[in-house]
């Protein structure tokens, strides 16, 4: 018997892979207010809905943008927002052939009962607002968790992060947004690459085992991993090589093929790092679309060319199309530093 709406599934499938298609990847700019308050405060701007908007239209509206991003994730306040000439930002994203997204997780807080570990809160609501933000242009989704390796993580913060997820995704595609679905496991702690592999494939069967119990399409969401390290304070550093072979390991275990697209988030890699990790992955054939969904390493180097100034605007978008044409290389395996 069917149980789930079937009314989107082809849109679904088809906005995957849309998103998922060769030498293109997302840009992540769905800090919540008060994240974009910490990049602009790193160049001495006030968190105000005017500087936000300014960031945004910066990176929004960066000619030749689409060649390399196939979608954007937004926050809230930008899927409504507009350029100051009067222009929808999804419109923009549109007009560029970049899929406008949406993060609709409403952050952390403390999880009772676990080992100083969080869970992620907006499941309340959440098949209303995803049928708003679907008539507003977003064809997808963002929910993101975390899993902490110093605090444990106990059994249960990694099942309360795994169904929380499940449950997200199946109500997004019940309203027509593909969910990317994000367990990010922290880099924080001295752990070696071995216990992160360990851990992310505890939590990649937990999460694809409440995916199937829910009745997701895995055809019609996509996956933020983290990429397989040691921890951020472990003596030793990795290679780009032994990342990509620990991380493609843990993945050919646990996701299966009929995933459209990987795109890893960056948290807290250099830009540089980044890009050199993703180029490595993508060495040899992958059984899904290996690519990117990062933030800061897409947007550092914007905010040192930009510092709030309009007439560095140029300057800070081609730093934008410099990384994008990196990662975009990296996706199709031919980034050379
Ligand atoms: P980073 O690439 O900065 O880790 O951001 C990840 C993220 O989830 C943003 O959508």
């Amino acid at each position: 018997v069917p149980i789930r709406a079937k009314a989107y599934t082809d849109e679904l499938i088809l906005t995957a892979k849309t998103i998922a298609s060769p030498g293109r990847g997302i840009l992540a700019i769905d800090e919540s207010n008060a994240t974009c308050g910490k990049r602009l405060d790193s160049i001495g701007l006030d968190n105000t809905e005017v500087n936000r908007q300014a960031y945004r239209q910066l990176l929004l509206t960066t000619p030749g943008l689409g060649e390399y991003i196939s979608g954007a994730i937004l926050f809230e306040e930008t899927l409504y927002q507009s350029t100051t000439d009067g222009k929808k930002f999804v419109d923009v994203l549109r007009e560029q052939k970049i899929v406008p997204g949406i993060k609709v997780d409403k952050g952390l807080v403390p999880l009772p009962g676990s080992n100083n570990e969080s869970w992620c809160q907006g499941l309340d609501g959440l098949a209303s607002r995803s049928a708003e933000y679907y008539k507003q242009g977003a064809r997808f989704a963002k929910w993101r968790t975390v899993v902490s390796i110093p605090c444990g993580p106990s059994a249960l913060a990694v099942k309360e992060a795994a169904w929380g997820l499940a449950r997200y995704a199946a109500i997004s595609q019940d309203n027509g947004l593909v969910p990317i679905v994000e367990p990010e496991i922290l880099l924080d702690g001295d752990h070696p690459i071995e216990r992160t592999l360990e851990v992310a494939e505890k939590v990649w069967a937990e999460v694809f085992y409440y995916l199937a119990e829910n009745n997701v399409v895995f055809e019609g969401i996509l996956l933020k991993p983290s990429m397989v390290t040691p921890g951020a304070e472990h003596k030793e550093k990795a290679s780009p090589e032994t990342i990509a072979k620990h991380t493609l390991t843990v993945l050919k275990r646990r996701v299966p093929p009929a995933v459209p697209g990987i795109m890893f988030l960056s948290g807290g890699q250099s830009e540089a790092e980044a890009t050199l990790n993703l180029n490595a992955m993508n060495q040899s054939p992958n059984p899904w679309h290996v690519s990117f969904s990062y933030a800061r390493a897409l947007q550092n180097s914007v905010l040192k060319a930009w510092q709030g100034h309009p007439e560095n605007v140029e300057a800070a978008q081609r730093a934008l199309l410099v990384r994008a044409k990196a990662n975009s290389l990296a996706q199709l395996g031919r980034y050379s530093a």
